[in-house]
């Protein structure tokens, strides 16, 4: 990827083009096999740092026809972009009002029957039924009716549903262990919910879609398909389980690209320490480029002295410790003030991904994408698209 001329300081580049493409070889992975399920893309935290309309957009043009978002703002905003598909919003607080979410046809969560209260409440206000999926905690002790509160939480919603206040459309639980295939967990979840799933049926309810698996899931246990997958770190472009399989292999292209220009270069000497506390102190004369991004602006601080970089084609990584604002690694003779330092991109220019520095700081990708992204960071984003549909 070419960078921008205009940027001064520091970008954050998404292609919206590879998340359009990767969520097609999803869907495409999972159309393969018969009966296979619906795709919901998950767009929470701001499309994991990469925007939530973009990736929304990007996910609905390559085949996801749900997305899947946390909070009740997320779905409300996608509304206003003018998204008009089925979207779930899954995570609310005591006392939430669903009116807003019912009336703009959103598909929301009822985790205990307090919960279900809560939304048949707003439908009846509004008088008009709520598409609700019941969410059964089947061992990852998150969110989600216990197992001891399931037959309580089938029976209410079923009452509600013959009164007319609810739509059961979905019934659902989240994997704690997805990402380790053999683990024994899995086989455990899925049998709490087939059981929780029989409960159900035993009520009477009869879900539109039945869905457990995340990423790994979706890419590696087709057993856990049922009717939908909802699918997040793989529609941009990361493996959701590396140490088994690579995004590479998976056909996955990471969709965000961080550079930023050197603020300044110098030579430094042998013996020289740099940073804070000088916990790098330089084993050889070199020359080194200050990069104006820091904590403040999403860099782990646990990337100090190990975040890799590229500098005019050479790998290098942060010297010392990473700062607020700033941090320093090693350059090749000859960089210049103003000269682009990459931190992580596709890779497909021999530059790190957002794996490599997953790895590094001993985090997952999902963590460095989504706080480079996030709210909490300075720099600029900006949205780029082959052929230029989707921005
Ligand atoms: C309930 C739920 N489903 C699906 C996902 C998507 O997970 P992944 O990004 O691993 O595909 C998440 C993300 O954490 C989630 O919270």
């Amino acid at each position: 990827m070419s960078a921008s001329a205009e940027y001064s300081r520091a970008e954050i580049v998404i292609d919206l083009a590879a998340i359009r493409r990767n969520v097609e070889t999803l869907c495409t992975a999972v159309a393969a096999h018969a009966d296979g399920p619906a795709v919901m893309v998950v767009v929470k935290a701001d499309g994991y740092g990469h925007g939530l309309f973009g990736s929304a957009r990007a996910a609905r043009a390559g085949g996801a026809t749900w997305l899947g978002v946390a909070e009740r703002g997320e779905a409300l905003d996608l509304r206003s972009d003018g998204d008009s598909g089925r979207i779930l919003a899954w995570l609310a607080m005591p006392g939430e009002d669903f009116g807003p979410l019912i009336e703009a046809d959103i598909d929301v969560a009822a985790y205990s029957t307090a919960q279900l209260a809560e939304i048949v409440a707003a439908a009846q206000a509004l008088g008009q039924p709520a598409r609700v999926h019941l969410k059964v905690d089947t061992g990852l002790s998150r969110g989600g009716a216990p197992r001891s509160q399931w037959q309580d939480l089938v029976e209410a919603a079923r009452t509600a549903e013959t009164d007319g206040h609810v739509k059961v459309a979905g019934i659902w639980s989240h994997l704690a262990c997805a990402d380790q295939p053999d683990h024994p967990a899995n086989p455990e979840q899925e049998g709490v919910f087939e059981a929780a799933l029989e409960v159900a049926e035993e009520a009477g309810l009869d879900p539109e879609v039945r869905h457990l698996a995340n990423s790994a899931a979706a890419l590696l246990h087709p057993e856990s398909w049922y009717d939908l997958v909802r699918i997040g770190i793989a529609a941009y472009g990361l493996s959701p389980a590396p140490a088994v399989v690579s995004a590479e292999s998976l056909g996955l292209v990471p969709a965000m690209t961080v550079r930023a220009r050197a603020a300044m270069t110098k030579d430094i000497a042998i013996g020289d320490g740099v940073s804070y506390g000088h916990t790098y102190v330089a084993d050889k004369a070199m020359r080194v480029a200050l990069v104006p991004l820091g904590y403040g602006d999403g860099i782990p601080r646990h990337a100090s002295s190990v975040g890799p970089v590229q500098v005019r084609g050479m790998r290098s990584q942060v010297l010392g410790r990473v700062c607020m604002d700033q941090f320093v690694v090693e350059a090749p003779r000859g960089t210049l003030a103003g000269d682009e330092v990459v931190l992580f991109g596709s890779g497909a220019d021999g530059e790190p991904t957002a794996q490599d520095w997953a790895d590094a700081c001993g985090t997952i990708s999902y963590e460095i994408v989504t706080r480079m992204g996030g709210i909490a960071g300075r720099a600029e984003r900006r949205w780029t698209d082959d052929d230029g549909t989707l921005v």
